[in-house]
């Protein structure tokens, strides 16, 4: 097989299509870089002594984990020097972080949620990370939150890189979803699966079924109708995952089809589900729809969704898109 590296993707991408100017590739190259230095960490657990709680907790009340604050500041770190960002975002941090009059500021915005999947950390569960970029304004010398509020159609990149059984980093700029391997001996990325594509149809689903009785009655018909099966109205069986790492379960997805619902739900009508938009959200949805799959709130399609807030949660519905079309019909009638 001859081997094809991150960094020749990239170069070759920019000379057909434009799509990655140098300053994007050394973003990508440097977020892919700190990925590894994140996987070499994960891949140690307690003799690295990375596991348990940091005993803190992150603006959204969540307890933050070791490896959540770890994780964290490996990407800011290896973010703020190269002069190709005005300002980054992370789950973890409240406000934005503008890069230091230190450094030369570039023409990027980046936002990441820097461990994905906290709860499996402990028990040797796939996780991950989540990044999305967006352009910053022209002629911008202090960025604001105000900046990064923007639609997710309007992200140029958006990628993961899923901590498994191998590390994998699957990326988009806007022209298909391309997979790339970690080889851990070399400390490379290896272009792995070109072009992936969704099936559109698809007989898995992924949901907390914990929630069931808080769930609005689109999303409970939905769920009864698949559980039904061959002998209900969907006239298929369908089989059920959940991974409890969004990465994990969209990562499956990506390669074998499903359906990833996390809604809104009677609990708590001030928090529209679990998620959150600008750094969970609509990356995912960027590279569903780019793999021919689907992404909505339930209502909208989500990459349409106008932001108002850096935090702010959305019900999510994605993967196959016959699937996602079916639910959010759901919602309307
Ligand atoms: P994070 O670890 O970044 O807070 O995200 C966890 C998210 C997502 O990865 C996953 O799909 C979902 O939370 C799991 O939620 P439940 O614990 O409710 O199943
Ligand atoms: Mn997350
Ligand atoms: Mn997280």
């Amino acid at each position: 097989m001859k081997r094809v590296s991150l960094t020749q993707y990239l170069v070759e991408e920019q000379r057909l299509n434009n799509t990655i100017p140098a300053e994007l590739r050394l973003l990508i190259e440097v977020v892919a870089r700190a990925c590894k230095t994140i996987s070499h960490a994960v891949g140690k657990g307690a003799l690295g002594e990375v596991l348990g709680s940091a005993e803190s907790e992150n603006v959204q009340g969540e307890v933050q984990k070791k490896l959540d604050i770890l994780s964290n500041e490996i990407l800011l770190e290896a973010n703020e020097w190269g002069g190709h960002l005005a300002a980054m975002a992370s789950e973890e941090m409240e406000s934005i972080h503008p890069i230091p009059n230190r450094y030369p500021m570039g023409e990027y915005l980046l936002l990441f949620d820097p461990l994905d999947g906290s709860s499996n950390i402990d028990v040797n569960v796939s996780i991950g990370t989540i990044f999305s970029v967006l352009k910053a304004r022209d002629g911008m010398d202090a960025p604001t939150e105000q900046d990064f509020m923007q639609a997710g159609s309007k992200q140029v990149a958006a990628g993961y890189a899923v901590y498994g059984p191998q590390t994998m980093l699957v990326l988009t700029t806007g022209n298909g979803v391309n997979c790339f391997t970690l080889d851990r001996e070399m400390g490379s990325w290896v272009l792995t699966e070109r072009d992936m594509k969704i099936p559109e149809d698809t007989q898995e689903f992924s949901i907390n079924s914990s929630n069931t009785r808080h769930w609005y009655p689109p999303v409970t018909r939905y769920v009864n109708e698949m559980l039904a099966g061959k002998t209900g109205p969907l006239n298929k069986d369908y089989n059920m995952r959940w991974i409890a790492s969004m990465v994990a379960d969209v990562h499956r997805i990506l390669n074998r089809g499903g359906i990833f619902m996390y809604p809104a739900d009677a609990r708590d009508p001030d928090k529209p589900g679990k998620l959150r938009l600008m750094y969970e959200a609509n990356p995912m949805a960027m590279i569903v729809e780019q793999a021919g799959g689907a992404a909505t709130d339930g209502r909208q399609r989500m990459l349409d969704i106008e932001p108002t807030k850096l935090h702010q949660r959305v019900p999510v519905f994605l993967g196959s898109k016959n699937e996602v079309e079916r639910v959010t019909q759901y919602h309307q009638e």
